[in-house]
């Protein structure tokens, strides 16, 4: 186990009341922890932002933000998203705890507040930060991992991170719940990590691959999977790693999976990743224009390649969510 030294950690204590930030910080400070403290949710908020918070307890009932929205904002914040947040709330009011909990609240402590159960919440909850600190950073070493393979190619420079922007924009027109746009996101960053694998003069022969090179390079898709395997935070990301080279009509790999078999996730990559491809400079052909783009992606979803309908939710993405084309043109 960690042997914590309380000064490294810093809690943040929001309430408008000045007495109960004074009684708070005193006790926590008194442990040895940090404290910053904010009068209203709109300091809490900006402080959540700036600083480096460990723990986060914030007052239900307080001026421009409540308790509820200042947790709420933080954890739909990929940035943010980790600060264990606890919610001081009065006894009187059970139904904060059930808003509480939807607003992605970790803890709760009633008012008003006991000191040893208030030391015991802290301690435990930044024990929790320091692990999912460690988990970031193997998120980070990951995703470092994948720009180590963009960059080898200058013309896929930046390809990544657009596809991992497309991907969330479609995601969202798409309805997707928000752990399926996380996953696309980091999907968009990290689906080509499995190229790790493949020898340079086999990814970076500018002439067609020979059947056996080709094979070397479809394994990046299965190698990818095993690589992120561990992070159980990568669970929706990894079959997007394992499934953005099959096709429609079974003929991609690794697994020769067939329409709706084809996780959404997946499908929704696709689009993006090849649209990035055809509107972006390669070393064969300059940018094709928007309009060609798609000429191209509807002609392979007739081929049975991609699927269309994403394909036409995705056009209205990239044209402002405005129609294109009359009903009833499309492919
Ligand atoms: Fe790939």
């Amino acid at each position: 186990m960690y042997d914590f030294d309380n000064s490294s950690f810093t809690i943040l204590v929001a309430d408008d009341q000045e007495p109960n930030r004074e009684l708070l910080s005193a006790w926590l400070t008194a442990e040895g922890y940090q404290v910053i403290c904010a009068e209203d949710g709109d300091k809490a908020l900006s402080l959540i932002r700036s600083q480096e918070i460990d723990v986060a307890l914030l007052d239900v009932v307080m001026p421009h933000r409540t308790g509820f929205t200042v947790c709420q904002i933080a954890k739909s914040t990929p940035e943010t998203r980790l600060i264990p947040i606890v919610l001081v709330t009065g006894l009187d009011r059970p139904d904060d705890r059930v808003h509480g909990a939807m607003c992605g609240a970790d803890d709760f402590l009633s008012k008003p507040v006991n000191k040893h159960e208030l030391l015991a919440r802290v301690h435990s909850l930044v024990q929790l930060k320091q692990f999912t600190d460690e988990l970031d950073n193997a998120e980070t070493v990951l995703f470092s991992l994948a720009l180590t393979i963009e960059a080898k190619d200058p013309y896929t420079e930046g390809h990544c991170d657009r596809l991992s922007k497309y991907s969330v924009a479609l995601g969202e027109k798409l309805g997707l719940p928000q752990d399926l746009r996380v996953a696309l996101r980091r999907g968009g960053l990290i689906h080509d990590i499995g190229k790790l694998s493949v020898p340079e003069h086999i990814l970076l022969k500018p002439g067609p691959l020979t059947p056996e090179e080709r094979k070397i390079m479809e394994r990046h898709t299965v190698i990818g999977e095993e690589i992120c395997a561990p992070l159980r935070s990568f669970r929706h990301v990894l079959p997007i790693i394992r499934h953005h080279h099959e096709k429609q009509d079974g003929s991609g790999y690794p697994d020769g999976l067939k329409g709706a078999q084809v996780p959404l996730t997946a499908r929704i990559l696709q689009i993006t990743d090849i649209y990035d491809a055809l509107t972006t400079d390669r070393p064969y052909r300059k940018a094709l224009p928007l309009e060609k783009a798609f000429a191209i992606m509807r002609e392979e979803v007739k081929r049975g390649w991609w699927d269309g309908s994403i394909l036409n939710e995705f056009e209205a993405v990239v044209h402002g969510y405005e129609p294109v084309h009359p009903a009833g043109t499309r492919s």
